[in-house]
């Protein structure tokens, strides 16, 4: 299997034991995990070997591991909900393979056929069923994860690699709720640079901009409004892409969300809200640079109605304030009605099979 291991290889080997189902309120993301994990092993000389559903538990890696020297690693985020109707569906999860082989191919790790992967997904999702929350307000969130496993300390391509799924039923992602959340606006730290590795979600990323949030909470806020260039492009917030709802410069209503020009993650909750923001026709939907000037003229003039994150974990998520250069910026964020809660209804409806949908994929 040079070129992809087959779901229909799936070698299952199940736990003789099953852990309690944890008590979802008040739980932090991502702390308990399901009975099972997805393996697949993959060296240069004979490619992919089979896949396999085994009992969850640690892994044994060699100690030069060039996904722990070099971060020669990347990760994926998806979830499973469970309908009213009893049924368990994933949301879009073809966007998560994509985004997975770009990754893949960025950290100079091999390709795989991403139907079969998302077969191996399913069928590892269907074995831990029960750890799928019954629950409209809790998920169970999945992890593929892949790593150079080369065990030498060169800095070249890995000759051996292992991708694994994880599962972990989780909450709301932040313990306050849907609170609007504070931002910390400044140029001192960069998420993502031209050239760099943004776009692809590996862990780098998400590791380097640790530091940069401790910074943030000393400043008395909860997340980084990330932010680059000269002219103070915002792109991100937190592990989030971004969203400006406002009257624009030229006095249109519009959704606004920075450009996939190669320092953005291309959330796949933020394609679905572009695509169904397009499909309303209420107001302009727009890709665009936003910088901290046009958000401080748009608050200024009384035209930005909202600001939200986006992404997996969280859905939609409402900014209420901006601390820019030592200055308070409040943004409004109207609980009824809003853009933002709307979102969360349209969006979470689908994946709740509330509202049926191409999006969803029935497990
Ligand atoms: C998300 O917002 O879905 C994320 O990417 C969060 C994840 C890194 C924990």
């Amino acid at each position: 299997n040079i070129h992809s291991f087959k779901a229909s290889d799936l070698e299952i080997d199940l736990a003789q034991t099953q852990k309690p189902k944890p008590d979802l309120t008040g739980l932090a993301f991502g702390t308990v995990f399901t009975d099972h994990m997805l393996v697949v092993e993959w060296n240069s000389q004979v490619g992919w070997q089979r896949p396999r559903i085994q009992p969850f538990g640690n892994l044994s890696i060699h100690p030069a591991c060039s996904a722990l020297h070099y971060a020669v690693q990347l990760f994926e985020g998806m979830k499973a909900y469970r309908g009213a109707d009893n049924r368990v569906r994933l949301f879009r999860p073809e966007l998560n393979m994509n985004r997975m082989r770009k990754s893949a191919h960025r950290a100079c790790l091999p390709g795989f056929d991403r139907a079969e992967l998302l077969e191996c997904i399913k069928k590892l999702v269907e074995v831990d069923e029960e750890w799928v929350p019954h629950s409209d307000s809790a998920s169970l969130y999945i992890r593929p994860t892949f790593l150079g496993t080369e065990p030498s300390l060169g800095v070249k391509k890995p000759s051996q690699a292992l991708l694994y799924v994880i599962l972990s039923p989780v909450g709301s992602y932040f313990s306050t709720g849907a609170k609007p959340v504070s931002l910390w606006a400044d140029s001192k730290y960069i998420r993502s640079w031209k050239g760099g590795t943004g776009d692809c979600k590996m862990g780098g990323n998400y590791g380097a901009s640790i530091f940069a949030q401790y910074e943030a909470v000393d400043y008395g806020c909860q997340q980084v409004l990330w932010l680059y260039g000269d002219d103070h492009q915002i792109t991100e917030v937190g592990t989030m892409n971004l969203f400006l709802y406002w009257t624009n410069e030229k006095g249109e209503e519009e959704l606004a969300t920075p450009p996939l020009d190669g320092i953005i993650l291309p959330g796949i909750t933020r394609q679905s809200i572009l695509e169904l923001a397009q499909k309303w026709r209420e107001f302009k939907v727009c890709e665009r640079y936003l910088t901290m000037s046009d958000l401080r003229h748009g608050l200024k003039e009384n035209r930005v109605k909202e600001m939200f994150g986006s992404g997996t974990a969280c859905v939609v998520s409402p900014v209420g304030r901006v601390l820019y250069q030592g200055e308070n910026l409040q943004i409004p964020c109207q609980q009824e009605n809003s853009l933002a809660s709307r979102l969360m209804k349209e969006l979470t409806d689908i994946q709740y099979g509330r509202t049926l949908s191409e999006w969803s994929l029935l497990v």
